[in-house]
């Protein structure tokens, strides 16, 4: 039986990962949860955003299940003991360095999308997010020059083998859809990018299948909302890709509808809604559990040798949301609750 880490989190986090809940219960499989605290939550009653305990669990589960940490409250607090550094430090600890944030459109979503409704309906992409380097954990700091002024900086780097790594998931993600890989990076200004640039070019050679592109980061911002068809897989690092999934979100309709799966290198993952926790709506049942219910459908896939299930979950959401499904994100008038009741009633 499969042991599934439930870290609901912050804000909306607890409120969408109710529904992702439901929904999994609804399948009947063979699942058992820990339910442990990260986070804001977890700073307020054990004095850590990622406590031991909360590691242990996530150590032995099979698979983790993840609402969003980030708590206003805590904005003030020296950075380690943020809510931020319980998901920088789950990615980290538990080598979950690739990130697989894929945008589609769901049928009857063109009107919720940012882009005009066929421009929108092209949108079918994955970005592969590199997630355990570049200058979210290079050295970082304060100083104060000699002349009075303070400064902050954030140091970027990635060595070959970061790159050759998340450069491999992203081929092997084009060889299995559509054979397009764009590799997205600043080389024109950054050393970083331009070494990323060389070894992606390296790696290209083992996947003649793939066609290989590469792109500034500035103009993929742009392409992404004037042509979002054009892209299959974008393969990135941890900065760009951060960005570029937020922007792709609206694209495909809403921030509320983007799964991720987090991946090491031997199945394990860490899956979570690509958004945060949504302070301005927290706790008024106004946000859209649809990314959560899809991050569980993307865990049972990845993790759980469970596609079949996962199919199941992807289908009820599309049928859900062709029916007429919507939360407030989507234009509609639905609770986060409404919305599971909708996919449930499809399963
Ligand atoms: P956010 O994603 O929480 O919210 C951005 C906007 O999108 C808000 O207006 C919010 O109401 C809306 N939104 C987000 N998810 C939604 C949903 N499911 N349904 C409907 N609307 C939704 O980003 P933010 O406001 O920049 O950050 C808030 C906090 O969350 C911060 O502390 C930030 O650090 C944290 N954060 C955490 C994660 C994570 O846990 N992985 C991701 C992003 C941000
Ligand atoms: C995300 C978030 C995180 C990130 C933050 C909360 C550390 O924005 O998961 O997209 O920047 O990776
Ligand atoms: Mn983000």
């Amino acid at each position: 039986m499969a042991l599934i880490a439930l870290l609901p989190g912050d804000g909306i986090g607890p409120e969408v990962i109710t529904q992702a809940r439901r929904v999994l219960d609804a399948l009947d499989l063979d699942l058992t949860y820990e339910e442990v605290p990260v986070g804001g939550v977890a700073y307020h009653t054990l004095g850590h955003p990622l406590p031991e305990s909360t590691l242990d669990v996530a150590r032995r589960a099979d698979a983790l299940l993840f609402g969003a940490v980030g708590d206003p409250t805590c904005d003030n607090l020296e950075r380690s003991l943020r809510p931020e550094q319980a998901i920088l430090g789950l990615r980290k600890h538990l080598g979950l360095f690739s990130n697989l944030r894929p945008a589609t459109l769901f049928e009857g979503l063109e009107d919720a999308s940012a882009l005009k409704p066929e421009v929108a309906r092209q949108i079918d992409l994955v970005i592969v997010r590199e997630l355990n380097g570049d200058v979210y954990f290079g050295e970082k700091g304060r100083r104060v020059r000699p002349d009075g002024a303070r400064e902050g900086y954030d140091i970027m780097s990635y060595d070959e083998h970061e790159v050759r790594r998340i450069a491999r998931v992203g081929f092997e993600t084009a060889r299995k859809r559509r054979g397009q890989l764009c590799s997205v990076d600043k080389a024109n200004v950054l050393e970083t990018s331009q070494l990323w640039r060389d070894v992606v070019i390296e790696v290209a050679a083992d996947y003649p299948d793939v066609t290989l592109s590469h792109m500034y980061v500035d103009n993929a911002a742009m392409q992404l909302v004037r042509n979002p068809g054009q892209f299959d897989v974008i393969v990135t690092g941890n900065l760009f890709g951060d960005i570029l999934s937020d922007q792709a979100s609206m694209c495909a309709g809403s921030i509320g509808m983007l799964p991720s799966a987090s991946l090491d290198d031997a199945g394990k993952g860490l899956y979570e809604p690509i958004h945060g926790s949504a302070p301005d709506i927290a706790g008024q049942g106004k946000a859209n559990p649809c990314a959560a219910i899809l991050s569980a459908a993307l865990m049972l896939r990845h993790s759980l040798g469970q596609a079949a299930a996962a199919d199941r979950i992807e289908a009820a959401v599309a049928r859900a949301i062709r029916d007429g499904a919507r939360t407030a994100d989507l234009g509609g008038t639905m609770t986060t609750s409404a919305m599971g009741d909708a996919v449930l009633g499809v399963l």
